[in-house]
């Protein structure tokens, strides 16, 4: 099996910041190499990658909202790093459209846009990094990073909060269908965590409410999701293949 605990191949998608980047740090701190998929922020994304510990890591942009992107940065990435055994599902879009204040040709489009880059570009690179990981014939991993709005609802971003829902039943449906070849397949659901994104909302007025979700009394950090999500990418979370874990500080408690 290729999937050891360290030297692996890695590909996280968004990784220019936020959560990718920590999650490229966290590989690399564990002996992986990293491929750093960026959309738009290049020089954010070689930032990321001058950051990381060890060496033969690599940089990969591409626009993941199209299918031939997704083709692009899969084959890009595992040619520089010699294959793919590990794919982290991060990239994502989160725009405000609650319904009552959305006009529809608005309300399409930001619909359409979750759609692409959530729900398929998810969709699209899990196709084409697990048929490289079964022709490589050493098993995978495959990470997607949902929501706690998916469970919670998301009134403000509703497409934002279905399309995380649909990340999580396509990784349980991956799980069944993959286990056969030795890739595990599970995805985070994280509440509110702290990332350049949503820096001015807990900044803001708003921040105390935020904080106040978690009776921890606290937002978590991008290092705190990043850390479970190389543990379900090692060889001793194979069992918990399926999972949806819950990283939201006791915010949500689901039954
Ligand atoms: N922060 C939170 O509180 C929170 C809570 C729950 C779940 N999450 C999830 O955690 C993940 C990371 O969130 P984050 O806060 O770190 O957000 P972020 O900084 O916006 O990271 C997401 C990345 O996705 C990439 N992306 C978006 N559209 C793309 C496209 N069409 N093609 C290629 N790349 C595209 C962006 O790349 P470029 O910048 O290079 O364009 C962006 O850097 C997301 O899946 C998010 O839904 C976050």
């Amino acid at each position: 099996m290729n999937v050891t605990a360290s030297g692996r191949r890695v590909l996280v998608s968004g990784a220019a910041r936020g959560l990718g980047r920590a999650v490229a740090r966290a590989f690399a701190s564990n002996g992986d190499r990293v491929a750093v998929h960026f959309g738009s922020r290049e020089e954010e994304a070689r930032t990321t990658l001058a950051s990381l510990e060890g060496s033969g890591h690599t940089l990969v942009g591409g626009d993941l909202a199209e299918p031939a992107g997704a083709v692009a940065v899969v084959d890009t990435a595992a040619e520089a790093l010699g294959g793919i055994d590990v794919l982290v599902n991060n990239a994502a879009v989160n725009i405000r459209h609650p319904l009552a204040e959305t006009p529809y040709e608005e309300w399409v489009a930001v619909w359409q846009q979750h759609v692409a880059v959530n729900l398929l570009a998810t969709a699209h690179l899990s196709h084409l990094a697990a048929r490289r990981m079964i022709d490589q014939g050493g098993g995978g991993r495959i990470v997607n990073i949902g929501s706690r709005g998916a469970f919670r609802g998301e009134p403000d971003h509703p497409a934002y909060g279905a399309t995380k829902a649909a990340v999580h039943a396509l990784g349980q449906s991956l799980a069944v269908s993959l286990a056969p070849y030795g890739i595990a397949v599970a995805s985070v659901a994280p509440g509110f965590f702290a990332t350049e994104r949503v820096a001015p909302r807990v900044a803001g007025p708003e921040g105390e409410a935020i904080r106040a979700q978690s009776p921890f009394g606290r937002v978590g950090s991008a290092e705190e999701i990043a850390a479970a999500v190389l543990w379900l990418a090692s060889p001793a979370a194979e069992w918990s293949s399926g999972t949806i874990l819950d990283l939201n500080g006791a915010s949500h408690l689901r039954s």
